[in-house]
């Protein structure tokens, strides 16, 4: 079982001499899951089969060796030692129901629960730590999706310090069918438009954080946020009309995940989370012929950290 997962806070603190930037994020594992099956079987030859895949959402999903499960198998392989002369055929079942290219990091999670699967089926052979540092190698939110939880990450965003803290929120996660972002264009887009060069220090992590531990929920909601949607909403006006929209219906708070496209509005409760998806799938009757509608429709899920 794989989790999604939203970013609570994304801070660009500046760029890096490895061309990357130095982010700060506080990251929450939801209950929006992805199913991967693996059927391993001793073989004279290693081969990986991608067989089934099902899928309740729209996106490219490769079915070759270009995909992540298919790469995490071979990595893990990779990871055995000379004397592990053995070969296998692996067979994987992909079941798909978290938004793909979306900013919830599904592609990271069948990473992380493939990695998981495998670990399993080879009687623990490598230590966390050792996963971990697998993890590390096939993707920046890959070790994130394996430690799962609250967590902070700093440095390329793939630093993480785990917490024990954990906030039940209520979630709708709202995302426009047709709409796809390119992370590396954000982060370009951002660095034109405010001319960042040196590393700043972040806070609003850090002050979320803060509150959780001291019990201070409004403090912590205030500080949710996301340095891509100045950029964001200047790209795509009509998502900043959704916001307003979905904190028209009663979301506490309206924020992007990731370099988007999915936002994430904050609500009380179960039922007003479910009252909002319902004003949302309305909207489309009522209002067909609003901008945020342009990309299609919304595919909307209620989630909970
Ligand atoms: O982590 P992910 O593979 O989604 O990153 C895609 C691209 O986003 C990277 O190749 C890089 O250009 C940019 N990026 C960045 N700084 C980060 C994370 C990603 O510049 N901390």
């Amino acid at each position: 079982r794989a989790a999604a997962k939203v970013n609570l806070t994304f801070e660009i603190l500046g760029t890096r001499s490895d061309g990357y930037h130095e982010v700060e994020t506080l990251l929450h594992s939801v209950d929006l899951f992805d199913h991967i099956t693996l059927e391993i079987s001793p073989s004279q030859k290693s081969k990986i089969i991608l067989r089934n895949y099902e899928s309740t959402v729209p996106g490219h999903f490769p079915m070759d060796n270009t995909n992540l499960v298919s790469k995490t198998i071979r990595k893990y392989f990779d990871a055995f030692t000379n004397a592990d002369s053995q070969m296998f055929e692996v067979v994987a079942d992909v079941e798909k129901a978290i938004p793909i290219e979306a900013g919830l990091a599904g592609g990271s999670a069948d990473a992380a629960a493939t990695l998981v699967a495998m670990n399993l089926a080879f009687d623990n052979k490598f230590s966390e730590d050792r996963l971990l540092r697998l993890a590390a190698e096939l993707g920046a939110d890959v070790p994130f999706a394996l430690a799962g939880g609250l967590c902070l990450g700093t440095e390329r965003g793939d630093k993480l310090e785990s917490t024990d803290l954990f906030q039940s929120l209520h979630m709708v996660l709202v995302k426009p069918k047709n709409l796809s972002i390119s992370t590396p264009l954000m982060f370009k887009t951002y660095d034109q438009s405010r001319g960042i060069e040196d590393v700043k220090a972040g806070s609003k992590s850090r002050a979320a954080l803060a509150a959780l531990s001291t019990g201070d929920l409004e403090l912590f909601y205030k500080n949710l946020s996301n340095d891509f949607e100045s950029v964001y909403f200047e790209i795509h006006p009509e998502m900043a009309e959704l916001r307003s929209k979905l904190l028209e219906f009663g979301c506490w708070t309206v924020n992007l995940t990731g370099s988007g496209p999915t936002m994430y509005g904050t609500v009380p409760n179960l039922n007003s989370a479910n009252r909002v998806a319902r004003a949302l799938v309305a909207e489309r009757m009522n209002n067909p012929g609003a901008n945020y509608f342009k990309h299609g429709s919304l595919d909307i899920h209620v989630v909970r950290s």
